[in-house]
């Protein structure tokens, strides 16, 4: 319901007038995201992103009220930034080598039948949402929501493991801090370094910073990572109903996905081919007979689903979402 009322606004803003009323809800807008501007230049031009956003926003929305979209996209955060921006500062997943690709040998339950929903926040496997900021962070992110959730497995108690661990110590595995890094090497890092400290005892600072690590809040280990069967859609599924949240990777590079909203992710155009995202698969299901897969982002709550995203699943391996899935095993 909400959603509809957020179209009629939004259409009676652009129609019914007004510059004052797109003034208006501009000033609100950047007093919600907490944005200041360092001088004219950068207010003019985010000024006018945003609304080139905001047409975006309103004809995807209309299309969807119509049926004609299975999701919504909205005005969160990042309506100032151009997607070459976001990609380039958010999306900092690198190309695992292909030495990865190989087959993957996950046998958890085939043949058993497969439960129709997961989802892993219900059993408390699941963090909450954080956000990684101008930090292409996603890798370590992505990485840690699986290993959480195999150590609330073996010890009942869930606790959010640091980011910035990974990123100030996994430099010499291969990782890059911010300018990006590998769902593989942060496991690698882990096993090294036999341990990772928890958020509480070594917080996120949105930057690279120099190594801090210390066994004193050390709250995860692993000893080995598997990666499933490139663009099987069926063993991840299998996976995730047996094993928990897995880290996977992800075709984040349109706009629609940097503004999406609520609502089952389809497009026709997300291209499996290129991956520039690391998330966290926390579960799957069916919304009104579209199957999906539940995942979890690092762009703060704000974003999409409460920080979540639907994204259609057995569409062919939509968006790559099984390209390059992969869990620890402690
Ligand atoms: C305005 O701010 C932007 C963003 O911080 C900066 O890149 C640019 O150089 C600034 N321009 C001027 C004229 O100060
Ligand atoms: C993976 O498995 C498929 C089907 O079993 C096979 O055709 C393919 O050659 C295998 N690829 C690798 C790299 O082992």
């Amino acid at each position: 319901m909400h959603i509809l009322c957020g179209v009629l606004l939004l259409v009676s803003l652009v129609l019914g007038h007004s510059w004052s009323a797109l003034n208006k809800e501009w000033e609100e807008w950047k007093i919600k995201h907490g944005k200041v501007y360092e001088n004219q230049t950068e207010i003019i031009f985010r000024r006018a992103v945003w609304e080139k956003n905001m047409q975006l926003v309103l004809r995807h929305n209309q299309e969807a009220s119509a049926g004609k979209q299975s999701f919504t996209m909205g005005l969160n955060h990042l309506a100032d930034m151009i997607s070459e921006e976001i990609n380039e500062k958010l999306n900092g997943l690198k190309q695992e080598e292909p030495i990865h690709f190989r087959n993957g040998t996950f046998k958890g339950m085939s043949g058993l039948s497969m439960p129709q929903s997961v989802d892993w926040r219900k059993n408390g496997l699941v963090s909450p949402v954080q956000n990684q900021g101008l930090c292409g962070s996603c890798w370590a992110f992505s990485s840690l929501g699986a290993l959480e959730g195999q150590m609330k497995k073996r010890t009942g108690v869930l606790v959010p493991l640091s980011p910035q661990n990974l990123v100030d110590c996994s430099t010499n595995d291969g990782n890059h801090g911010c300018r990006g890094g590998y769902i593989s090497k942060s496991f690698s890092y882990i096993i090294r370094n036999r341990g990772v400290d928890s958020e509480s005892f070594y917080p996120y600072e949105h930057q690279n910073g120099k190594c801090r690590y210390s066994v004193k809040g050390k709250a995860g280990y692993c000893s080995n990572y598997h990666i499933l069967p490139r663009g099987d859609e069926k063993t991840l599924q299998a996976a995730v109903a047996s094993v928990g949240p897995v880290a996977m990777a992800v075709n984040a590079m349109l706009q629609s996905f940097h503004l999406y909203r609520g609502g089952v992710y389809s497009v026709p155009n997300c291209n499996p081919k290129f991956i520039n995202h690391a998330v966290l698969v926390v579960g799957y299901g069916t919304d009104r007979g579209q199957d999906f897969w539940l995942v979890k982002n690092s762009w703060g709550t704000a974003w999409g689903e409460g920080g979540f995203i639907r994204i259609a699943r057995n569409k062919k391996n939509l968006c790559g979402i099984a390209n390059f899935a992969v869990y620890p095993t402690l």
